[in-house]
């Protein structure tokens, strides 16, 4: 299959991850804007508290190419990118390909199936849980917030980034209808323009925090 490299920078570590995409595939085959933008974020919060993801657990949903768990392991955290199982490949091919960066971090990133459509899967016990680009059909919605909501104790935090595409009438009713529902049991905060990457940065991209709310709040 015919492939193409993407490089990332990441400022803060001084370094560069290759990111191999397919040209033929469905939508996790290539690294989409939201992903840039959550991983650009990730890279610019390093520079600010340098080492915040040191020894952190993550967990990618939908990682596609794993742009985003690849940059967090590349900051030293211990990420999972998960996706389908047609999708786990082209991430491990992903990190193979990134290896020495993972290693200088002293991070680590495997890729695991979790398909949300499954009624049931293993708990995943971790400090953070990323998604770029996930809210995007309606049977995804429920599923998605419920596994937010398992994977979440009030010690996790959940940095989300979503691209809101006006020409399509119906993602952006998903879109609505998820941002409805999470704000039931989470407490969502806007990520403000000044704490983005000045480059990766996107009118159309919304990046949320996102922390379960405790069970006195509504
Ligand atoms: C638009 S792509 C975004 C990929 C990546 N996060 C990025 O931003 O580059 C959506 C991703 O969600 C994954 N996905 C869709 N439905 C899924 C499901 N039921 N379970 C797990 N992953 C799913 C797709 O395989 C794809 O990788």
């Amino acid at each position: 299959m015919a492939a193409f490299t993407r490089e990332f920078e990441l400022e803060s570590q001084n370094l560069v991850l290759n990111l191999h995409q397919n040209v033929d595939g469905d939508v996790s085959c290539v690294v989409w804007d939201a992903a840039l933008v959550l991983a650009g974020f990730l890279d610019c919060e390093n520079k600010r508290q340098n080492g915040f993801l040191k020894g952190k657990s993550i967990v990618e949903l939908g990682a596609g190419v794993g742009c985003v768990a690849l940059t967090a392991a590349a900051l030293g955290a211990n990420a999972i990118a998960t996706d389908l199982p047609a999708v786990i490949p082209l991430i491990e091919k992903n990190v193979e390909a990134n290896t020495d960066a993972i290693l200088q971090s002293g991070g680590t990133c495997t890729a695991r199936v979790l398909d949300w459509a499954e009624k049931s899967f293993d708990y995943i016990q971790t400090d953070y849980i990323l998604l770029a680009d996930c809210v995007y059909y309606e049977q995804s919605i429920e599923p998605l917030i419920s596994i937010l909501q398992m994977f979440s104790d009030e010690n996790t935090t959940i940095f989300l980034s979503q691209e809101v595409r006006d020409y399509s009438f119906k993602q952006i009713k998903f879109w609505e209808d998820f941002q409805e529902m999470l704000a039931k049991y989470f407490r969502v905060s806007k990520i403000n323009r000044e704490r983005q990457h000045p480059y990766f940065y996107s009118d159309d991209i919304l990046l949320l925090e996102l922390k379960l709310k405790g069970n006195t709040e509504n």
